[in-house]
């Protein structure tokens, strides 16, 4: 939500900070803005849309050379997305000028404030009462970094601040509070930005930076105190993937690439996480064996495609460790009183580790005692950071606003906790351990037989691409890949498409299914008999009500064959694990349907890929 850059050394600032917008256009990008230091001026451009949009402006109307510069793209949350609300905001002296990220709760409390002591703002944003705060402190103590210090004092709320200085052309004051902000460290050069896909084609060595941290970078030096002035000393890091990764490598779409890269991102996830004999290893996740032994409750909490993976994670984690697995939607959980204690265990899951209800959740339940593991794909992110113990997904930069390959890692990571878990216990013996692990081992390749069917998928969202709404429905796992797949053709299609459970459809949904109504079917393999054939009922429900039936059944189940006008063939696997298989086809289908609809699937209206505000 939101994605900043702040660069200082001797390259054209305006054209780093363009090139890392450009990486971190997924964040938001409904305005964009950049700032530049130049001679005791500051000089700055900012236009509403995509940053295509402000490149255009920036063509004709060229900034002078930098070498100091600042840029923001932004996800409205105050103001809405005009030209005048982009940042960066410049303060009405234009001595300073600010990108932010977050949102700040007293903004009206201090924009009163400002206003009775005669300050005139520009916009409606929260943004603009810190660069209006910063200036009066700067006029007040002359040194920014202080000024800084003093502003994020009477900040309420997330923020990540970056800000330029017209007297100092060669430094940076940044700052964060619930909010990502990382380093990025150079040789005479240095970066500041919400995530490394910003400097990555420059550097791969950065540093985190703390909870209500201050960082300042010139050319040569990066110093780091908090928010009364103590020096800090952040972790410093290598990046393991590089800007290639981030590109889209022929594909249209960063989404479809991500789509085609689950069979190796999940093997990654795999990657040394277990011995020749299938026996688990998760050194990282440094929690006791005792305490583990001592849990008694088990709590999932994440958010949207990483709540589904949590719903799906329940059922397997229920039923190889026999303790009470609850999920909850992140949002939700502190408002309800949770009874969470020493004995509980909570697993957050999170892509980006950035979700700021997913991390208020973790914050509630460790004040109460519990133990967190963090389930994440994004190294050095705050929601690990604030975890007991993390397990990195390993997927790779996931750059498609809707999640892909987040879900699937997500997935798999969780079936490893699940096991290990069961391991430590002593619930599974060490063979029943190791064939789960061969199953899972076998996924990847698995997976990739159902990608090579991607043009018989894409067919049928082209047949589809009229009809305006789609149902997916499926009972146990089934449940939360119908849920999942709903999800992928709301991001991106703006199509009306809804998950339910298979066995709920009767006690009410049922009635929305008109002729030719397309209902995706997720049938469980054949073997738990009565799950299989209670599915296989559903669909002759739908079936007689006229609908389109789409069926994702594995391959040699003749039963539904009858019943289903298309049939989409998934390799055979346990129950358990199947959500790896039929989530694909449903990623594939909706990737391809708002193609043929026109839409721009990497940055679906109205989205953000990292959702940092509550
Ligand atoms: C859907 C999607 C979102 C995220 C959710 C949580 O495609 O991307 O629903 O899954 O915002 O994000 P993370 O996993 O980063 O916490």
């Amino acid at each position: 939500m939101c994605g900043i850059i702040g660069y200082v050394g001797p390259m054209d600032a305006a054209r780093v900070v363009m090139d890392g917008l450009r990486r971190l256009e997924y964040r938001g990008y409904d305005s964009s803005g950049i700032a530049l230091g130049v001679d005791g001026r500051l000089y700055f451009a900012k236009r509403a849309g995509k940053l295509a949009k402000l490149a255009e402006l920036l063509a004709d109307s060229p900034l002078p050379v930098s070498h100091q510069g600042i840029g923001h793209t932004r996800w409205a949350t105050h103001g809405g997305p005009t030209d005048t609300n982009a940042h960066p905001h410049l303060s009405s002296d234009e001595q300073v000028a600010v990108v932010h990220n977050g949102i700040i709760e007293n903004f009206a409390e201090l924009r009163e404030q400002l206003e009775t002591d005669g300050v005139v703002f520009a916009s409606q944003t929260d943004t603009e009462v810190a660069s209006q705060w910063l200036a009066r402190e700067l006029r007040a103590c002359g040194d920014l970094v202080q000024a800084m210090r003093a502003t994020c004092g009477r900040l309420k709320g997330a923020f990540t601040l970056v800000a330029i200085d017209a007297a100092h052309p060669d430094t940076i004051v940044a700052a964060r509070r619930n909010s990502p902000l990382v380093v990025g460290v150079g040789e005479g050069e240095n970066f500041v930005a919400s995530d490394v896909a910003a400097f990555i084609e420059h550097t791969r060595e950065a540093i985190e930076l703390g909870q209500d941290q201050v960082v300042v970078i010139t050319p040569s030096t990066v110093v780091i105190t908090d928010f009364d002035g103590n020096v800090k000393k952040g972790r410093q890091y290598r990046v393991d993937w590089d800007a290639k990764s981030a590109e889209k490598t022929g594909y249209d779409w960063f989404m479809r690439k991500e789509i085609f890269e689950q069979p190796r991102a999940v093997a990654d996830t795999l990657l040394g996480r277990f011995d020749a004999a299938g026996h688990l290893m998760l050194d990282e996740v440094n929690i006791g064996d005792d305490e583990l032994r001592a849990i008694d409750k088990i709590v999932i909490l994440a958010a949207g495609t990483a709540f589904y993976a949590g719903m799906v994670a329940r059922y397997a984690i229920e039923h190889w460790t026999r303790v009470p697995c609850e999920v909850e939607l992140a949002s939700e959980f502190r408002y309800r009183d949770p009874i969470v204690g020493p004995r509980t265990l909570c697993v957050t899951i999170s892509q980006s580790g950035e979700t700021a209800d997913t991390l208020m959740a973790i914050r509630h339940a460790r004040a109460q005692g519990a133990r967190v593991i963090a389930i994440c794909n994004t190294v050095g992110a705050t929601i690990p950071r604030e975890s007991d113990a993390v397990l990195y997904t390993r997927a790779g930069p996931e750059i498609g606003v809707a999640s892909t390959k987040g879900f699937t890692t997500q997935l798999a990571a969780c079936y490893l906790l699940g096991l290990w878990l069961a391991q430590v216990r002593g619930t599974k013996f060490g063979d029943e351990v190791a064939d789960m692990v061969d199953e899972l081992n076998a996924m990847p390749a698995l997976m990739q037989q159902v990608l090579d069917r991607a043009e018989s998928i894409y067919r049928l969202a082209h047949d589809l691409a009229a009809n305006k709404d789609f149902l997916f429905i499926g009972r146990h796992v089934g449940y939360p890949v119908a849920l999942e797949g709903a999800l992928k053709l709301k991001e991106i299609a703006y199509l009306h498409a809804e998950g339910f459970a298979a066995g709920e459809l009767k006690h009410g949904p049922i009635a929305i299914i008109s002729p030719a109504t397309p209902v995706f079917v997720i049938v469980p393999p054949r073997g738990r008999d009565q799950l299989h054939d209670k599915v296989v009922s559903n669909i002759q429900e739908v079936r007689a009500r006229g609908a389109r039936v789409l069926v994702l059944a594995e391959a040699g189940d003749e039963s539904v064959v009858p019943f289903a006008s298309t049939l989409i063939q998934l390799p055979s696997v346990s129950t358990l694990l199947q959500p790896m298989l039929a989530i694909l086809p449903l990623q594939m289908f909706a990737c391809e349907l708002a193609t043929v609809l026109g839409h721009d699937v990497d940055q679906p209206r109205n989205l953000a890929k990292s959702v940092t505000v509550e």
